[in-house]
């Protein structure tokens, strides 16, 4: 309590005024203005109140002698105990580097991320980054620098930022340098960032291609053509193609992008997946006729799933249009409903197409989502899709076989588009394909409440 300064200032004015008065009083007395009495009773009185003051002042200060916790809750934890703490919980690799280049302490993080034994040894025998090396050896000198980027791509790619500080134990202008290297992991942010840059790049090159199509046309019309009214129309018509693909990316894309910024809001609402899929199934009744596909809905009465039903609209749109689309004409789909499948029975019902099928799964729930599912499932007698390629179908801008930009040719961008509302449904998406015999694309989704469990007919 006595290193507390205010209480020493305290202390100290008490001795000086109680002192000085004790010297006024003197002078008084022998100026015989006092007698010997009055003056000694007076000097004692000073004496005694400033005793009581001096003895007492800690506690006047602090009214509760013996609330210590609360002592201890107004002064921060301090000392190298608690430090170390911290250093222990942080989530971040820290290590101090001694003056030969030992490591000297290292914390659970580091340890982790540099996969350190008990025995700590050199640094470069754990750290083979000569850009860190040499800034640790700088900092070992005392100098500091500019944090040191690295990567390593084997096992695993990953992108660090080092930051190499110098650092003394004591004020002691002799004491070694040691070097205090703190690691920090930025492989998700570089790998989102080329994400997006591919992700723009891609973009604008789908979009240039139709637009530099458009100019090249336009030329032409302005051109020779403009005299010839057969090549005119022919070229006026796939000018309109041109401008449809571009309109056709720009929806898929701003779709796709209100989908992502939702993906952390789980859809509420209720959908019967039986109607919705006659909706869609009359909407795409054009295209249907026009390749002579024999279309099958077989769907309960009533099959209700939790969801949003623009989206859910989308998903059915995507997988019923990919299906004709990918099919030889006159050849049949099927689209089944099938409500009130448990997780394993909607991720691995048995195989449509029989043996030697090869599935995928695009997108899963989290275990225990659900208990109950709605499954959509689209079956055609297409092409097939190649087992190398059916991990990257949900991927964007995805085409099998290549970039195709002929004006009926897809955006690659409807399965990415489905697969991002299943994942915000807290659903699944698998694929199941056999080249040259068909696919089946199955979407589940999770049941709604109250939902009659085996109403099929
Ligand atoms: N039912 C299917 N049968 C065969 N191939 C398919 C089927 N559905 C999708 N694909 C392949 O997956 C690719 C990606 O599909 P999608 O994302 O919907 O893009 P697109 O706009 O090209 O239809 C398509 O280009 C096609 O090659
Ligand atoms: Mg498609």
């Amino acid at each position: 309590m006595d290193n507390q300064p205010s209480i020493r200032i305290r202390r100290r004015d008490t001795a000086i005024v109680a002192t000085i008065g004790s010297l006024v009083l003197v002078v008084f007395w022998l100026f015989g203005e006092l007698g010997f009495v009055e003056t000694f009773v007076a000097i004692a009185t000073f004496a005694g109140l400033s005793t009581f003051y001096y003895l007492t002042v800690s506690t006047t200060l602090n009214p509760s002698p013996g609330a210590l916790p609360a002592r201890a809750e107004a002064s921060p934890p301090s000392g190298p105990a608690t430090a170390e703490l911290m250093l222990r919980q942080l989530p971040i690799p820290v290590l101090l580097v001694g003056p030969e280049g030992r490591i000297e302490m290292a914390n659970p993080a580091a340890r982790e991320f540099l996969g350190l034994g008990a025995l700590a040894g050199h640094l470069s025998s754990v750290l083979r980054q000569p850009g860190v090396l040499e800034a640790v050896s700088a900092a070992l000198r005392g100098e500091s620098g500019p944090p040191v980027e690295y990567s390593t791509m084997a096992p695993d790619e990953s992108h660090v930022r080092a930051f190499v500080a110098p650092m003394r134990g004591s004020d002691d202008p002799l004491a070694p340098w040691r070097a205090m290297l703190v690691l920090s992991d930025e492989t998700s942010i570089k790998r989102a960032d080329r994400m997006r840059a591919d992700f723009l790049a891609n973009a604008s090159h789908e979009l240039r291609t139709p637009l530099a199509s458009l100019a090249g046309f336009i030329e032409t019309l302005r051109g020779h053509a403009r005299n010839d009214p057969e090549a005119r129309d022919k070229f006026l018509s796939i000018m309109l193609d041109q401008t449809e693909r571009m309109s056709r990316l720009i929806n898929d894309l701003l779709s796709l992008s209100r989908v992502e910024m939702d993906q952390h809001v789980a859809p509420d609402g209720e959908v019967d997946l039986a109607v919705l899929a006659g909706e869609v199934i009359e909407y795409l009744r054009p295209q249907i006729a026009d390749k002579e596909i024999g279309l099958t809905l077989e769907a309960p009465q009533r099959a209700l799933a939790i969801g949003d039903r623009d989206q859910l609209t989308e998903v059915f749109l995507n997988l019923i249009e990919n299906a004709v689309k990918y099919s030889d004409p006159k050849s049949s789909v099927l689209v089944r409903i099938e409500p009130g499948r448990l997780r394993d029975e909607a991720e691995r019902p048995e195989s449509m197409l029989g043996e030697g099928a090869n599935r995928r799964t695009l997108a899963a729930p989290k275990s225990g989502t659900a208990e109950r599912y709605v499954t959509v499932r689209v079956k055609d007698q297409g092409r097939g899709i190649d087992r190398r390629d059916l991990p990257r179908l949900a991927e964007r801008f995805y085409r099998v076989g290549g970039q195709k930009s002929g004006p009926n040719e897809g955006t690659g961008l409807g399965l990415a588009i489905v697969k991002h509302i299943v994942h915000r449904h807290r659903g699944g998406f698998t694929v199941d394909s056999m080249p040259g015999a068909g696919s089946v694309f199955s979407a589940f989704f999770p049941e709604a409440a109250g939902a009659p469990e085996n109403s099929e007919n």
